[in-house]
């Protein structure tokens, strides 16, 4: 009888010390793109503890994960697979992988998609949005359509969002639209706050500094030749204001706890964007002039506000003239 005990134990115990390995030093430590907020309707889920996914499809969504974490490692400059982008990671602006609520997170791209948006005039589809943040905010080339690549970031941004309902959009997810400011927006207030709280990381010239390996940005660049050019949504300041104020400095902010105020958060965005970046032609986009969001700051538009203004603001006046 007690041999039996000591042998049941025994095989236990192996059992358990087998997976405990496994736990500490597999997966669980890979889970960089994942670890989930909870200030959200929505919690990006983990494809580590998921078992369920097998086989090829389970191996596309870990690299998609991986190229959202780490773009520039496999097509960045010095990329693996191809040298088409800037060095910056997908990750950079999609934070936690596209999985951190109010971190301009994917939640709602699989049960939006394919939508109309204003800025091409066309219905666009998951490949013809990730393409143009390989053109814009990766100052790149997108990858083909039929690419081991975009399938995998297709396989994962699609997993991601798989408990989300069809045409639903969580709270939290994209970017938050910040109240506006009854005055234009001011680069040097700007200036001031982003030397206090910026700088450490994203360097005295926005330049953001290299990994060790050069691969990829420790901190990425926020303007200069390799960071988004001005075709780029963070380009326009509400984007970058509601990104910044919702998660940055990064690691020490969130939506619940927010670092910035609305005022700073503009200011700053009014800075940073004021700064000199690559240009892309954009004589194609918004078809339509009316459609052009309020703080696009590339005319001609279908009012007789400024360029200027339609950048920096005080953008109220320009939202009473378009609803009255
Ligand atoms: C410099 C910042 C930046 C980088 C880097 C970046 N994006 Fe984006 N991305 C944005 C912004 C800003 C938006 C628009 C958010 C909004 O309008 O609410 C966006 C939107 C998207 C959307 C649509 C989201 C939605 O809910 O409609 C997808 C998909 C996307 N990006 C994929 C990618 C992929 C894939 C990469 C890497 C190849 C990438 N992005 C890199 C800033 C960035
Ligand atoms: C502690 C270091 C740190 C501080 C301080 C910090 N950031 Fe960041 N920032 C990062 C890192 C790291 C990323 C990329 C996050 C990732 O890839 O997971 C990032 C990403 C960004 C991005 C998107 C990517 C890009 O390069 O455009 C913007 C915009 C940004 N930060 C703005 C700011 C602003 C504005 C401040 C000051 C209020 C700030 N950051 C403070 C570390 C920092």
């Amino acid at each position: 009888m007690k041999k039996q005990y000591i042998v049941i134990i025994g095989i236990a115990s192996i059992i358990l010390i087998y997976f405990l390995i496994g736990f500490i030093a597999g997966d669980y430590f890979k889970m960089d793109g994942n670890i989930t907020s909870t200030d959200s309707t929505w919690v990006g889920p983990s494809i580590y503890i998921e078992h369920t996914t097998l086989g090829e499809e389970r191996e596309l969504i870990i690299y998609g994960q991986e190229l959202i974490a780490h773009t520039s490692r496999y097509l960045g400059p010095k990329g693996s697979v191809a040298q088409i982008t800037n060095g910056m990671n997908c990750q950079n602006c999609h934070l936690q992988a596209g999985a951190k609520a109010w971190g301009n997170n994917f939640a709602a791209v699989f049960s939006t998609y394919p939508k109309f948006r204003d800025r091409s005039g066309q219905i666009e589809t998951i490949y013809k949005r990730v393409a143009d943040c390989m053109e814009r905010s990766l100052n790149g080339k997108a990858v083909d359509s039929n690419s081991r690549e975009f399938k995998a970031i297709y396989a994962y941004i699609k997993w991601l969002g798989k408990d989300v309902q069809k045409n639903e959009q969580p709270i939290g997810s994209g970017i938050e639209k910040l109240p506006y400011l009854d005055r234009a927006a001011d680069p040097q207030k700007g200036q001031i706050v982003y030397i206090a709280q910026c700088q450490t990381c994203h360097g005295a010239n926005g330049e953001g500094l290299l990994t060790l390996d050069e691969v990829e940005y420790a901190y990425p660049p926020l303007w200069g030749p390799n960071s988004y050019n001005d075709g780029a949504g963070l380009y326009r300041l509400s984007n970058f204001a509601g990104y910044v104020k919702n998660n940055m400095p990064n690691l020490l902010t969130s939506h619940k706890n927010p670092t910035l105020t609305d005022e700073e958060s503009w200011d700053i965005a009014a800075y940073v964007n004021s700064q000199s970046r690559p240009h892309k032609d954009q004589s194609k986009d918004w078809p339509k002039f009316e459609k052009k969001p309020l703080d696009f700051p590339f005319g001609p538009y279908a009012d007789s506000f400024s360029e200027s203004q339609h950048k920096y603001g005080p953008f109220k006046p320009i939202q009473k003239f378009y609803t009255k």
